[in-house]
């Protein structure tokens, strides 16, 4: 069973008086363990096919299914429990609490779960151990470089150990070797736990270690192939 399924999705922007269309009946499939690049031109409609499917958005009509639960038409407050449960996110630009430690960030998550403090304790320090954050706890983000802010990002996504994580160009304002050391993190943690990427990009890097490519168009996947 794929762990996503869309059917028909659709997303229309209202752009003042103007209609977009930015998703365009998109019909997808990700197979649990999938290691999937979203690829496609800036405004392609990549970060609204990743915001529907994460439920952080609605679409105009269409539906999307995590699993075997239709989460298009749930409550807010069901589609929150179910990110928390079952999804981890990381976004361009990191959204970190900006007044929250690296430690704070990472923990948030678990938290939010009632997770007691002994187990996050040792959740936490073991995963910014694993990002390469080790000693760098107590840091605030405006203490960190972009690269290191994207690995708290990353820590703070596998925290809740997601069956999923969707990544909207997660390295996109990195430099090349930080790049590397954080796509060489997620292929282990995909192969290891077999834990299901969705990631956008239209960064090289990314693409040629892409174990699925979906290219979108105008709103729609004019290719999907397993280089
Ligand atoms: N919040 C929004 N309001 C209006 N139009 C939007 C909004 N978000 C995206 N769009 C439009 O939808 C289209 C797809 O955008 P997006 O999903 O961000 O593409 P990509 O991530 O591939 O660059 C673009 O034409 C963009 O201008
Ligand atoms: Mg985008």
């Amino acid at each position: 069973m794929p762990i996503i399924r869309t059917e028909k999705l659709t997303k229309i922007y209202q752009q003042g008086s103007i209609e977009v269309k930015a998703l365009d009946g998109v019909d997808l499939q990700i197979e649990k363990g999938d290691f999937a690049v979203l690829a496609g031109p800036s405004g392609s409609g990549k970060t609204t096919l990743l915001n529907l499917i994460g439920a952080l958005d609605k679409p105009s009509s269409g539906k999307v299914w995590l699993d075997d639960t239709e989460i298009t038409g749930m409550s807010r407050s069901r589609q929150s429990e179910l990110r928390k449960n079952h999804i981890g996110f990381i976004f361009q630009f990191y959204n970190l609490i900006p007044v929250l430690t690296a430690y704070e960030n990472a923990e948030f998550v678990l938290l939010l779960k009632g997770v007691d403090h002994d187990h996050r304790r040792e959740k936490v320090y073991g995963l910014l151990k694993k990002v390469g954050l080790e000693g760098m706890e107590k840091r605030k983000p405006y203490e960190l470089s972009g690269g290191q802010q994207q690995r708290v990002a990353i820590a703070r996504a596998l925290a809740a150990d997601p069956d999923l994580i969707l990544a909207d160009e997660p390295t996109a304002n990195l430099d090349s070797q930080t790049e590397q050391g954080l796509m060489d993190l997620m292929e282990q943690l995909n192969k290891e736990l077999g834990m299901t990427f969705l990631f956008s990009s239209h960064d090289p890097e990314i693409i040629e270690r892409a174990r699925r490519l979906i290219v979108l168009r105008d709103g729609r996947i004019v290719s999907d192939t397993r280089p």
